[in-house]
C-alpha cells in the first residue's frame, strides 16, 4: 500500500503557498515557515516541529481538494495521521479548538489576535464552555495543542525571517510514514 502524499507533493503543496493568507499580511508559505521556526526555537521535537509546519495543510492545494468539504483542521489531521503519526494528527487537530479553549484561560490572548482570527472565532464555535475546557485539558497533549496554537498566531509578522522550506525536508523523509 502506498500513502495519499508523497514528501514532494507536500513540499509542493507548501511552495505553491504563496497566495495571500485572506486578510493576514502575510502568505500562507510565510505562515507555515513562520509556525514551524517557532517551534525550532522553542526546541521542540521534529514531530512538534513538523505539526507547526503543517498545521494549515488541509487548506492547501492538493491536500484541500482531496479532503474536500471538511474542515481544515481536521483535513490536516487526518493528512498528519497518515504520513506522520498521531501526535501530529492530534497537534493539528487541535490548533482551532485550542483558539476557542485559550480565550477563556488567557484573557491576554484575545486581545493579541489578528483582527480576522477574532472574526472566525465565531464561526469556529465562540469561547469553550467549562465542560470543554476541563475536557481539553484532560489530555496529556493538551499544552503542546496550546504551544502550537501560540506559534500560530505569532506567525503572521511581515518578513519575520525563518529557516526556508528546504531545511525542513530531511526531517519530512526522516518522519514521513511510507511502506514504499
Ligand atoms: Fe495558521
Amino acid at each position: 500500500m502506498t500513502t495519499t502524499f508523497t514528501v514532494e507533493d507536500t513540499l509542493d503543496t507548501l511552495r505553491e503557498a504563496e497566495g495571500r493568507y485572506g486578510s493576514e499580511a502575510i502568505n500562507q508559505l510565510e505562515h507555515a515557515l513562520q509556525a514551524a521556526e517557532h517551534a525550532l526555537a522553542y526546541r521542540a521535537d521534529t514531530e512538534v516541529v513538523l505539526a507547526a509546519l503543517l498545521h494549515d495543510i488541509g487548506r492547501l492545494g492538493a491536500v484541500a481538494r482531496h479532503y474536500r468539504g471538511q474542515p481544515h483542521e481536521v483535513a490536516g489531521a487526518a493528512f498528519c495521521a497518515e504520513h506522520l503519526g498521531e501526535r501530529a494528527a492530534f497537534l493539528v487537530g487541535r490548533h482551532v479548538p485550542a483558539k476557542r479553549y485559550l480565550v477563556v484561560v488567557d484573557p491576554a490572548y484575545f486581545d493579541g489576535l489578528s483582527p480576522a482570527s477574532v472574526r472566525s472565532l465565531e464561526k469556529q464555535g465562540g469561547p469553550m464552555t467549562t465542560d470543554e475546557v476541563a475536557e481539553f485539558e484532560a489530555h496529556p497533549w493538551a499544552r503542546e495543542a496550546a504551544m502550537l496554537r501560540r506559534w500560530d498566531d505569532a506567525a503572521k509578522v511581515p518578513g519575520a525571517p525563518t529557516h526556508d522550506l528546504a531545511y525542513f525536508e530531511p526531517l519530512l523523509r526522516q518522519a514521513w510514514r511510507s511502506d514504499s
